[in-house]
């Protein structure tokens, strides 16, 4: 591995898309949030459309080309800060192999978000048994055509933590799932679930696999062999397609090849996000393997984890989109399960200074501007739903520097909501596939 390589995966001075970096983690002190007060009730608007234009942001990043969508229904009202625990399910202490979660619900890889700010963002919130990185393309990274910017600062980042690699080659995630135990990681997640084109069509891989069990099969063997005593996770789509539905066969062949779980999202790659999850069928996986099952899809508050596990039997719970709007979604799920009160999401005046803090961090790792360009898809899905919000999203998308979107954040970020908020964060299309 080339010395730039190993200054990223320690998250140290680096060269990054032409802007120094200096990365002193250390230095980087994780201010403790105050606590919340009023009461937000999360909602969103039936049929209404983000006001986000996520595209701009990350286009100028060309890391994550985040498609704007329809916003879904996906929120749940729930009893909060009531003194009353919401837990309508009992949910067993979720194994992985050897590692034992503190709570079943785990953070989703998102490519183009889930970095290393990111994720200390959602540890320092709390109630997150898991966190993946990005994923990460094993032949780029084997072959040294990618450097491994997904990985960046993932050694001397606190544990458990995940990372998931994509390919169609064996013998790519073998190595690169050796190189990754040599890291210090605590899970390998493999991606059979991705549905985009670039990924399924020229790569062969993704959501193309779940069309080969017997190929899923090899893949999860050699990996396995590469990760030694670190445990081998997949996670998955429905099938391919509506008239194909794979996941009981690849399931069993991921389960017998040795993945210690599986996470399914309870669609398939055709259906993109257009449809309701599906909890029938992701039961069905749940009752044909032994191993945990992790239900993935549409969990964006504490009443629909319960109520998805309550529909799909499975062992816990995955969240993808929600987080990146209400990274304190975790704590609220995992206050529910344990029957304790749900608590509070933070008021205005805090997402404001986690907003901040997020944007200092980032800057601080990557320099400005491009710590600000980064920060501006963040912005972006703070304020769901909020009455003032278009505003500030409009001018925070397009920020120049850290000066201009303090400014922003000074002038356009609403500290009273004069409406009952909103959220409208799953808007966002899966594109897993830029690196
Ligand atoms: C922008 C974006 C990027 C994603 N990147 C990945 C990825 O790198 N790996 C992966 O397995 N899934 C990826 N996904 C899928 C999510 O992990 C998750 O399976 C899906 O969004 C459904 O969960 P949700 O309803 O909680 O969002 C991505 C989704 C989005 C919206």
């Amino acid at each position: 591995m080339c010395p730039q390589d190993q200054r990223i995966l320690r998250g140290r001075a680096v060269r990054w898309h032409d802007a120094t970096v200096v990365a002193n983690l250390e230095g980087v002190k994780n201010r403790p949030l105050p606590r919340a007060r009023p009461a937000l009730t999360l909602r969103t608007r039936p049929g209404e459309r983000s006001p986000v234009s996520e595209s701009q942001a990350v286009k100028d990043l060309q890391t994550a080309e985040a498609n704007e969508g329809v916003a879904t229904e996906t929120s749940h009202p729930v009893s909060k800060g009531t003194g009353e625990g919401s837990a309508a399910v009992k949910v067993a202490p979720l194994k992985l192999g050897p590692l034992e979660l503190t709570t079943p619900v785990l953070q989703a890889p998102i490519a183009g978000f889930t970095d290393l700010v990111f994720r200390r963002l959602v540890r320092e919130l709390g109630g997150c048994g898991l966190m993946y990185t990005e994923m990460v393309s094993a032949g780029g990274w084997i072959k040294g055509t990618i450097s491994p910017e997904r990985l960046f600062g993932v050694v001397d980042e606190p544990k458990p933590l995940g990372v998931q690699l994509w390919d169609r080659e064996p013998e790519m995630v073998e190595e690169a799932a050796r190189r990754l135990v040599d890291l210090g990681i605590s899970i390998v997640d493999l991606n059979f679930g991705c549905p985009k084109k670039r990924i399924m069509g020229k790569q062969g891989a993704g959501a193309t696999l779940l069309r080969d069990p017997a190929t899923i099969a090899r893949m999860v063997e050699s990996t396995v062999r590469g990760a030694g005593e670190v445990p081998v996770t997949a996670k998955i789509r429905l099938g391919p397609h509506p008239d194909q539905i794979t996941a009981c066969d690849v399931a069993r062949a991921a389960e017998s090849a040795g993945a210690v779980a599986i996470t399914v999202h309870g669609r398939t790659a055709k259906d993109g996000y257009g449809i309701p999850v599906n909890h029938e069928r992701i039961r069905e996986v749940v009752e044909s393997v032994s191993i945990p099952v992790i239900a993935n899809g549409d969990v964006g508050c504490a009443e629909s984890a319960v109520q998805t596990l309550q529909n799909t039997g499975a062992a816990g719970v995955m969240v993808a989109r929600r987080c990146l709007s209400a990274p304190w979604v975790f704590r609220e799920i995992t206050a529910a399960l344990r029957g304790e009160p749900v608590p509070e999401p933070p008021q205005l005046a805090e997402q404001r200074e986690q907003l901040l803090r997020h944007h200092g961090q980032l800057v601080e790792l990557h320099g400005d501007p491009f710590g600000t360009v980064l920060m501006r898809k963040f912005a972006a899905r703070y304020l769901g739903g909020v009455r003032g919000a278009r505003a500030f999203r409009s001018e925070i998308t397009v920020a120049k520097d850290a000066a201009d979107f303090r400014r922003i954040v000074d002038t356009l970020f609403p500290l009273e909501a004069d409406e009952e908020p909103t959220v409208s964060g799953d808007d966002l299309e899966e594109d897993c596939c830029t690196e």
